[in-house]
């Protein structure tokens, strides 16, 4: 295979050439994919095993103080129906994860600043009720002060993608006044604070070339995330992006790879976004090299109007543990933090 020589120096140099990078993410070959998630998953087994990492995942908020033009819970979205669920909903929906044995919850939620602060008495309960959790937060851009405070009363990781690393395709899809030189300073203060630190991309965002992607891998390389999420673009039909085709959940796979194989000990979730353009992506994405999946646990009452984009997933543990099942792995509930090389 003319690739072959290409995946033998991506495994040995852990690294490739732009070009030869571009190449490969271009290339249409379903041999040379199943070649490369080969490789990736050797990576993967070597250091997990046949095992992948559950979070639980509470969608605590949909109320959204930002405008990003890809994102079904956009502030201009009127069409979404807001919530915020109380303390004790968060924490009983955080006592149903840890009942289930799953010891990483994951609070995700728009960005918000007043609730995100009011956030950091959950975190601290949860933390002292359940000391042997991980938590794990998601809430956008915030006020370092409030970063910190939420290190303070105990959280563990901060996932925060940078969504392309490309500053004029970042301005194409985000508002005005929002920058990646901003988001990356906050990725560089979650880090300094001391948080496991996750960044990450969409897929075939609208205007996206194949050459962003080469420089959000560099992006990557350098940072060095503890965990990179990634998935592809899933158009929501109330946004300016409705009208897009969704991202190839091919190249999403090929990223999980290439990804693995340059960082090994990266946590990369195979990502509900995937499993909603491709049949079977939960596990698809495990066996190009991901180990880490992040079932839900918002009410159903809620789960509804937390539609980031159309036709989501259904996520559920029970499924998400069949799939894993399917293809021979299995679930590890421990807090599964990031082990360096
Ligand atoms: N399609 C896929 N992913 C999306 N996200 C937001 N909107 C969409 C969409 N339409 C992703 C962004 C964000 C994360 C929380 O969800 O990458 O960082």
């Amino acid at each position: 295979m003319l690739y072959e020589s290409v995946l033998d120096e991506l495994v040995e140099h852990r690294d490739l050439s732009d070009e030869a990078l571009a190449t490969l993410l271009s290339c249409n070959d379903g041999e040379v994919e199943e070649e490369l998630h080969s490789r990736a998953r050797e990576f993967a087994v070597s250091r997990f095993g046949h095992e992948v990492y559950l979070r639980g995942l509470v969608e605590w908020s949909n109320v959204c103080r930002n405008d990003c033009l890809y994102c079904g819970i956009r502030r201009s979205n009127p069409g979404v129906s807001r919530y915020t669920l109380t303390k004790e909903e968060i924490l009983s929906c955080a006592e149903r994860i840890y009942d289930e044995g799953i010891r990483t919850i994951v609070l995700q939620s728009g960005e918000n600043p007043s609730s995100a602060l009011s956030l950091a008495g959950v975190v601290s309960e949860i933390k002292s009720s359940w000391p042997d959790v991980a938590v794990t937060l998601g809430l956008g851009e915030l006020p370092f002060s409030t970063y910190a405070t939420l290190r303070s009363d105990g959280a563990d990781r901060f996932l925060l993608r940078h969504e392309t690393a490309n500053p004029s395709h970042y301005a194409r899809l985000h508002p005005a006044g929002m920058s990646l030189e901003h988001r990356l300073e906050c990725l560089s203060e979650l880090r300094r604070l001391g948080f496991q630190t996750g960044m990450g991309m969409m897929v075939g965002s609208p205007y996206q070339s194949v050459c962003d992607l080469v420089a959000d891998i560099r992006l990557i390389q350098s940072f060095r995330p503890e965990m990179i999420g990634i998935g592809p673009f899933v158009p929501q039909k109330d946004t300016p992006f409705g009208s897009f085709p969704p991202g190839s959940p091919v190249l999403t796979l090929k990223l999980y790879s290439i990804l693995r194989i340059m960082l090994p000990n990266a946590l990369i979730p195979s990502t509900t976004a995937l499993a909603t353009v491709l049949q079977g992506g939960c596990s698809r994405g495990i066996l190009a090299g991901a180990n880490v999946v992040m079932p839900y646990f918002t009410p159903a009452a809620q789960r509804e109007a937390y539609h980031l984009y159309d036709n989501k997933s259904s996520g559920q543990l029970s499924a998400i543990k069949q799939e894993l099942a399917s293809i021979g792995y299995r679930a590890n509930l421990s807090r599964g933090d990031y082990q360096a090389e």
